[in-house]
């Protein structure tokens, strides 16, 4: 497929971010993405695309990784975390994750995470001077994919920002919702306790609309993914870039989400 036919070029003009309504159509994400924390572009990836994007994931299923686990909100290690009761709560994540390993070449999803132009427009967004795909061989870009039961607990995330790519919703649940840019303020913990408790007052949910391409800063916004109910699988492809050239993950973070450290390891058993 043909990056033209994949995503709606005429109206985000991510490829022309150095001149006239390229600039300003940049300049305008930027600022969004620097007062809200995020960048929501609907539409981004045309219906007909949407289409073969969901068979190619579809074929990818059975490849996924689940990981079952509980986490604080920080995804720090009990011996690591503060000494208070927020840091101690934990919450309960089961969501599965397709290895960029496990994605050919010439599938639609690699076509757009390897147009170079996508790569520059996000760079440009976040303000970064030089920027890369990540080189990790499972976490460069990846398929999140939540069955019956699946959820994301509340978490800030351990890197600056994330790219996701809205594919598939599931029949019910699976909302994403988020407490803007929290981190670092004087009550944090009070926040994110009252949050933990399930209250809502300064909970926002995000649209989930398929062909939607998100830019988020989840290190400062406390976020989370609604259990999912049904049959048919909440589908989201990850895109991940680095600043520098050459970025992997580590081999714990290797081993949790995708259950091996290297391509040619055998799958471990998840915990
Ligand atoms: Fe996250």
């Amino acid at each position: 497929m043909r990056i033209s036919d994949i995503v709606d070029i005429e109206k985000f003009p991510v490829d022309q971010i150095d001149s006239g309504r390229g600039f300003e159509f940049a300049e305008e994400c930027k600022r969004r993405y620097q007062e809200t924390g995020l960048c929501m572009l609907p539409g981004f990836v045309v219906e007909k695309a949407l289409d073969v994007l969901r068979r190619e994931s579809e074929g990818y299923i059975g490849d996924a990784y689940f990981c079952d686990n509980t986490h604080n909100a920080y995804l720090t290690d009990d011996a690591d975390a503060d000494n208070d009761e927020v840091s101690r709560r934990q919450e309960k994540t089961f969501v599965g994750s397709v290895p960029y390993d496990k994605i050919p070449s010439d599938t639609a999803l690699n076509t757009l995470y390897q147009w170079d132009p996508l790569k520059d427009f996000i760079g440009y967004v976040l303000g970064k001077e030089s920027f890369h795909r990540f080189a990790d061989p499972f976490g460069a870009c990846s398929v999140n994919v939540f069955v019956d039961g699946g959820v994301h607990g509340w978490h800030f995330d351990e890197s600056e920002f994330t790219v996701t790519l809205m594919l598939q919703a599931p029949e019910q649940g699976g909302e994403f919702e988020y407490v803007p840019q929290i981190r670092g303020l004087k009550d944090e913990k009070k926040i994110i306790g009252n949050v933990l408790d399930g209250q809502r007052e300064g909970v926002v949910t995000l649209p989930f609309t398929p062909g939607t391409l998100l830019i988020f800063g989840g290190r400062q916004t406390l976020h989370r993914v609604t259990r999912i109910k049904g049959s048919r699988p909440r589908l989201v492809p990850v895109l991940c870039f680095a600043e520098e050239a050459g970025k992997q993950n580590s081999d714990s973070v290797r081993k949790l989400f995708w259950g091996r450290e290297n391509p040619n390891d055998e799958l471990k058993e998840a915990s």
